[in-house]
């Protein structure tokens, strides 16, 4: 009987380099080549990309687009780069269909708030073309060793791309960049070259991520697109890609659910399986708090109470960064509501600030308002040099506005208008932030020391 390790040791004997993991009789059957070199190998996804969906020191998700034919075997093989020839044989990738849209659903709904109007969404609805014979992959790698480099191939007619997993413990090197509001016009393309010009460990976009609007397939399709191939540090290593839900990623979006979301829920759904808001914990010195501002589920209510909870539970963590889309303290838009509609970011400051405040988060991320922003250290809109939060973000990685001025509005410390991106770096207690421009051109620098969380959460409750 062939076991897990017979069968590794066969396909280090064999170089891997049959033409198919179909079945091991078939492989079996398979004449080692190893001179076939990579640039000679034909399956290469122009969509390839990495994610999470668990912890980062320990797991990594491999996904694609493509034609099911194009795949063949779409089983991954991996192995540790600093030890030896073996590979692993991993997990067959999972397919799910990449959604198609009826031409019929095109039309906003009713009421229904589309932000900037996606000319793709305005065409008459018969001339509406999409992709409709594409698969999305993934499959997901456990029990990897952090802070370690791996490379992996798919099948046996793909060349290996590398990533390395997250250090067990933040080290000095730890950071990450992070942005929103990106699309997929030139200056976003610019500001994804500025991002891995810095060789992050990931990149978090948080919302708004090509502007599919959940109806324009080719959108969805061409920001991954964007991503696979800018996204590689100097040393050839994939840039893992974290994202939280934005307005356009949601047909109608606001008040609607994951259904709505059309191409986020199969492309991200890994980590947002039944909300759109989740945490993603890197070993114990980072936890990123990713809320839905809105879009597929409320702010108030059960995803308020599932922020409490996480907060509790992460009391002890050096370094708690909540994200959200639509900013609590926006730049542009208008904070105060009219009648009985909320005003920008007005809800959450309502339910959400104040645990962000009792928790002490380190960071609030935030977009939606397409400018380069900076808060105040905030605590009940007030400043609060001491203990406030700081808002920080705007959401300008592919798309501008000018914003309001800190005359006009008090809670604001930096504004400008420039396309950017903010590369955090973990010192210790310290998170070091540092805006770019799409030229490269540091905009910003702020430091934030980790907050004495002096409200600590009755655990009794
Ligand atoms: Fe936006
Ligand atoms: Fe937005």
């Amino acid at each position: 009987m062939w076991t897990a390790a017979s069968r590794r040791q066969f396909l280090a004997t064999a170089c891997l380099t049959s033409t198919s993991l179909g079945g091991l009789g078939r492989l079996l059957g398979q004449v080692p080549s190893p001179q076939v070199r990579d640039d000679q190998k034909k399956f290469k996804p122009d969509t390839l990309f990495l994610t999470w969906q668990q912890d980062p020191t320990t797991t990594m998700t491999i996904q694609w687009i493509g034609k099911k034919r194009d795949a063949g075997d779409a089983t991954i093989l991996y192995r540790d780069r600093g030890k030896g020839e073996e590979w692993i044989i991993g997990p067959t990738a999972k397919t799910t269909p990449f959604p198609v849209v009826e031409t019929t659903s095109l039309a906003p709904q009713p009421g229904a708030d589309w932000g900037e109007p996606d000319p793709a969404a305005k065409r008459p609805l018969s001339k509406y073309t999409g992709p409709t014979d594409l698969t999305i992959f993934r499959a997901e790698l456990t029990k990897l060793t952090p802070g370690t480099e791996y490379e992996f191939t798919i099948g046996l007619n793909a060349p290996t791309w590398r990533f390395r997993t997250m250090p067990a413990k933040a080290t000095k090197a730890f950071h990450f960049i992070s942005g929103g509001d990106a699309g997929v016009g030139p200056s976003a393309v610019a500001n994804n070259r500025v991002a891995a010009g810095q060789d992050p460990m990931f990149v978090l976009i948080a919302g708004d991520l090509g502007y599919d609007n959940g109806v324009n397939g080719d959108t969805a399709l061409q920001f991954i697109r964007n991503y696979s191939s800018t996204m590689i540090d100097s040393a050839g290593r994939l840039i893992p890609l974290v994202t939280c839900l934005g307005n356009h990623e949601v047909r109608g979006g606001y008040g609607k659910t994951l259904k709505e979301a059309t191409f986020f829920t199969p492309l991200f759904g890994g980590l947002y399986s039944e909300t759109g808001y989740a945490t993603l914990d890197f070993g114990d010195y980072l936890s990123l708090v990713l809320l839905d501002s809105g879009h597929c589920s409320p702010i108030g209510g059960e995803q308020t109470a599932w922020l409490e909870k996480v907060f509790k539970e992460r009391a002890g963590k050096p370094h708690v960064i909540a994200v959200t889309h639509v900013p609590c303290y926006p730049s542009y838009r208008v904070p105060e509501g009219k009648g009985d509609k909320f005003g920008t970011g007005e809800e959450q400051r309502k339910y959400w600030c104040p645990l962000f405040e009792k928790y002490g988060v380190d960071l609030v991320l935030e977009h939606h308002d397409h400018t380069f922003k900076r808060t105040r250290p905030l605590t009940g809109g007030l400043v609060d040099e001491a203990t406030g939060i700081t808002y920080l973000g705007d959401g300008s990685w592919g798309k501008l506005r000018i914003p309001k001025t800190p005359e006009m509005r008090s809670y604001l410390e930096e504004v400008s208008i420039n396309y950017h991106i903010t590369l955090h770096r973990l010192e210790g207690e310290q998170e070091f932030h540092l805006a770019f421009g799409e030229t490269g051109k540091v905009l910003d620098v702020f430091r934030t020391v980790k907050k004495p969380r002096h409200h600590k959460p009755d655990l009794s409750k």
